[in-house]
């Protein structure tokens, strides 16, 4: 399974079976997350075993979740590009699930933080958390925005990559499914991408411009 198959068969899954996550899986995901920290400064964490979070107390309150006793914790250094950062390697790190057969929710909300299994260091920040498991079901299709509402060069008539773009960035997870982002194709193969006013938008941001970067290739275009 490619990128562009995985980002396409993803969906929010919400409810995990007791199939434990097998243990090579389990270090692949460690090594992804060493690497995916050494290259933006964020201290992701893979955390196992761990139920109070999703906790059968919480279903009541909740009522979303289920089986979930393993997740991400997605902490990194306080400032201003910390939530956008967040969702670049965090959809890195779903998309990678994906492929091996993993399924995955981001969390903005629905938890309860147990500060006691994660390390946050003095000036760090716990954004979200991204669950991960064998799903109960491989998660449904959600209604999507068409290309015109989320571009504000006319896509019907723009490259073949950026029509790409912006088709890949229209499956990408976003809080409240709000996709609430705006692309536009400048001259010189420059594309912007910004962020709507609204709950966790930042972090949509960057989860959809690692979508975008997929569909259109790198090579095609350069970020404004
Ligand atoms: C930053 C972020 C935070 C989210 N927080 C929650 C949450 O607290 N609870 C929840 O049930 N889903 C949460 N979601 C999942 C979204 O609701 C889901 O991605 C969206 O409805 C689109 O569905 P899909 O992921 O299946 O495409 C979050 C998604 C993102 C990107």
């Amino acid at each position: 399974m490619d990128l562009i198959e995985a980002l396409a068969a993803r969906h929010s899954v919400r409810h995990y079976t007791d199939k434990a996550i097998e243990p090579e899986k389990i270090q692949h995901l460690q090594q992804l997350v060493e690497e995916y920290n050494a290259q933006s400064g964020l201290h992701i964490q893979l955390i196992t075993d761990e139920p109070r979070s999703f906790g059968e107390s919480l279903l009541a309150r909740y009522g979303k979740f289920s089986g979930v006793t393993n997740y991400f914790a997605m902490i990194g250094k306080k400032g201003d590009s910390l939530d956008e950062t967040v969702g670049y390697y965090g959809e890195k790190v779903v998309l990678e699930a994906q492929k091996m057969g993993l399924n995955t929710c981001w969390v903005g909300l629905s938890y309860k933080k147990i500060s006691s299994v994660m390390t946050i260091n003095y000036g760090e920040k716990l954004v979200c958390l991204i669950s991960i498991g064998y799903g109960a079901t491989q998660g449904v299709d959600h209604k999507r925005k068409s290309p015109d509402k989320v571009s504000k060069t006319n896509v019907k008539t723009a490259p073949q990559w950026y029509k790409q773009g912006v088709a890949c960035a229209l499956l990408a997870p976003t809080a409240l499914n709000q996709q609430k982002f705006k692309f536009e194709l400048k001259p010189g193969n420059k594309v912007t991408a910004k962020a709507g006013i609204g709950f966790y938008s930042k972090v949509d941001l960057g989860i959809v411009k690692y979508h975008f970067e997929i569909g259109a290739g790198k090579e095609n275009f350069v970020w404004e």
